[in-house]
């Protein structure tokens, strides 16, 4: 029997949404209901409301969530009914050519439950497979994973995306080490995330980058070592700035956690001599930029996007589920406001104000 249950929906371009009741399936071979408990509220979740990522509308949105598998399916072997899981939206095929490269990671055919959760007999398009402003939501086992059911929901769903997006694109693809430089651009909760990555991975100078003095006062005590406003700079200005904190140098790690051409050119041009920039922030079709070769080139290092912090959920949810639990990973100061499903709506228009990191929506 489906289950009738609530879900906000987004039927328009940047039409607000609201809460409607919606049809989840039993779960199929390979799928699991969760009953979700916490779900943060994600820029990305915003881009699909506005129809920069597609426009498959009727979206159920939200996909940074922790909850109960409910129900599973036929051959799932990967979690149990009861169990307390994160979910994610790179479920790994383990037979791509990537993954049979042994770089799961970078799976080229991640997938998503099979059957469609419907609202009024019309098929939905889940934010990112997923679909967790809702209180069931019907996903592939894959995208489950389970953690120590002694994290609270809403610190645990953070991982599910942008806290991770932001640490791995430290951790993992920037490669953040001991006496590294940083400096992030847009000091949201997946830049804030990127500093505590850094920070956690031992970096010596961190630097913090935003238009907006309070982001920069909370980015301090995620580690931040230095702030810098960029509000009003061009970009000589901003890479001046950065120089000036890194002996004139620029900094190893760059990681622009904005998805802005002007950001990104910002760190470019401010990043050492043989050193990475990280793209995290995620840009809309039309952006363009425009960089000298010869200083593509002639820099040397290496110019990166980061998908995810390029995660592999079963290694790193269990792993930074812990790390937070032994207290050295700091996941309550992401969460601005837990709020109730019907104020998602107000908590996009806190985000654009930049008043909040993460809203989370309890369930
Ligand atoms: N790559 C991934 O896997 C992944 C995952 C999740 C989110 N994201 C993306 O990461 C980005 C950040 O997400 P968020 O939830 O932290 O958003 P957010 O809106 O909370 O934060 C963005 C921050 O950038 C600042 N900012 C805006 N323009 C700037 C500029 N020119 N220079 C410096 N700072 C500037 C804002 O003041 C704000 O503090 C979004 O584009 C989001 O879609 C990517
Ligand atoms: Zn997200
Ligand atoms: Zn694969």
């Amino acid at each position: 029997m489906p289950h009738e249950v609530r879900g906000v929906i987004a039927r328009s371009k940047g039409g607000p949404v609201a809460v409607e009741t919606i049809q989840v399936p039993d779960p199929g071979p390979g799928e699991v209901v969760v009953d979700v408990q916490a779900c943060g509220v994600c820029h990305t979740d915003l881009h699909y409301r506005e129809g920069a990522i597609n426009d498959e509308f009727p979206f159920l949105l939200g996909h940074e969530a922790a909850g109960t598998v409910s129900q599973v399916g036929s051959g799932v072997s990967n979690v149990n009914e009861g169990d307390f899981v994160i979910l994610n939206w790179r479920a790994v095929c383990g037979q791509c050519r990537s993954c049979l490269r042994g770089r799961p990671q970078y799976c080229f055919a991640t997938h998503n439950a099979h059957q469609k959760m419907t609202v009024d007999g019309i098929e939905l398009t889940p934010a990112l497979g997923i679909g967790a402003f809702a209180e069931k939501t019907l996903v592939a086992a894959g995208q489950a994973t389970k953690v120590d059911s002694s994290a609270e929901p809403e610190v645990a769903g953070l991982i599910g995306c942008g806290v991770m997006a932001g640490l791995g694109a430290a951790m993992n693809t920037g490669g953040v080490t001991r006496g590294d430089s940083v400096a992030v651009w847009g000091c949201g909760g997946v830049g804030d995330a990127a500093i505590e990555g850094s920070r956690i991975a031992g970096a010596h100078t961190i630097i913090a980058i935003d238009l907006d003095d309070r982001k920069l006062e909370w980015a301090k005590d995620f580690g931040a070592t230095h702030v810098i406003n960029s509000a009003g700079m061009d970009t000589d200005q901003v890479v001046e700035a950065v120089q000036a904190l890194t002996d004139g140098n620029g900094v190893d790690v760059a990681i622009e956690a904005v998805g802005s051409p002007a950001a990104y050119e910002q760190a470019f041009f401010a990043r050492d001599l043989a050193g990475t920039v990280v793209l995290v922030g995620v840009p809309n079709p039309e952006m363009r930029i425009d960089l000298p070769m010869i200083e593509v080139f002639g820099r040397g290092g290496s110019l990166k996007s980061s998908w995810y912090g390029d995660c592999l959920p079963t290694r790193d949810f269990p792993m930074l589920i812990d790390l937070h639990l032994q207290g050295r990973l700091q996941l309550g100061r992401f969460v601005s406001e837990k709020i109730g499903i019907e104020d998602v709506e107000a908590a996009f228009h806190k985000m654009e104000q930049g008043e909040v990191l993460r809203s989370v929506v309890m369930i």
